[in-house]
């Protein structure tokens, strides 16, 4: 059975699945480049919440070896992904707890994905994040790296202020069925935005030890004030599990 959040999750992005298909961002591509510089190129890549495919083909193309599974809750996200390649296998599954695959794993990749993993408050978010995170370690050997990619928000004074602001104004959007008017602020959208910090302590407690940071910033506006945001951006982890 799956729970509302989960359906409320997939019905999402199975209606808004095109505007999440979009060309790898500069992590993916730092990612990337770490495989090819430092990994076998007949890897077994995990692929969580690799929807669209982008990631998965920028794998099968620079390394044809490889063999990517791609577990992604929405039907949708998965249609789109490419069905022509024998290395591209696709599951529909999600996390906290679904994944649905049963094998390891040497890489395993997630980008752009946990701050849609939602509950009903940021607290109760994060206990879900880490436990997606206990359970992504269960899908890898002791060497595989876990390639970690997620937008960070830092707010001024207090770190996780913009987190706050940002839940829970999506969330009043959704109650009222009004959209703000903001492009990124889609109906129905629900999301959880963690600081830097805040990852990098998900990421310990989990388990996890950090091999390399690469991240990169955004430029502020008035909007961004308006949030108490003090820097944002993107960031990636490369991560092995602890011993
Ligand atoms: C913003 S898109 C990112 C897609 C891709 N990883 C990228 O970076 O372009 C978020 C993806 O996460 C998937 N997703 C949402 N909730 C998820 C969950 N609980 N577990 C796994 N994937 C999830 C969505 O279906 C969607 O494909």
């Amino acid at each position: 059975m799956i729970s509302l959040d989960e359906q409320t999750e997939r019905d999402f992005f199975d209606k808004n699945f095109s505007t999440y298909i979009s060309p790898i961002d500069r992590i993916d591509k730092y990612f990337m480049d770490y495989l090819l510089l430092h990994i076998n190129k007949k890897l077994m890549i995990l692929d969580i919440g690799g929807g669209g495919g982008q990631f998965a083909n920028s794998c099968v193309k620079n390394m044809p070896n490889c063999k990517v599974t791609i577990v992604d809750p929405s039907k949708k996200m998965l249609d789109s992904a490419n069905d022509y390649n024998i290395n591209i296998i696709k599951i529909q599954g999600g996390l906290p707890n679904k994944l649905n695959v049963t094998e390891t794993y040497d890489t395993v990749h997630i980008n752009n994905v946990i701050h849609h993993i939602v509950d009903t408050s940021p607290k109760l978010s994060k206990k879900k994040v880490y436990e997606s995170l206990l359970n992504i370690k269960d899908t890898m050997n002791s060497d595989s790296k876990l390639l970690f990619g997620d937008i960070f928000y830092d707010g001024h004074i207090y770190p996780p202020i913009s987190k706050f602001l940002i839940f829970y104004l999506l969330k009043i959007q959704n109650i009222l069925g009004y959209k703000f008017k903001d492009d990124n602020f889609l109906l129905g959208l629900n999301v959880c935005f963690y600081s830097k910090y805040e990852l990098e302590k998900l990421i310990n407690d989990a388990g996890f030890k950090i091999e390399k940071t690469y991240k990169y910033e955004w430029k502020k506006s008035y909007k961004t004030a308006l949030l108490g945001i003090k820097r944002y951006g993107r960031i990636g982890f490369i991560l092995s599990k602890m011993n």
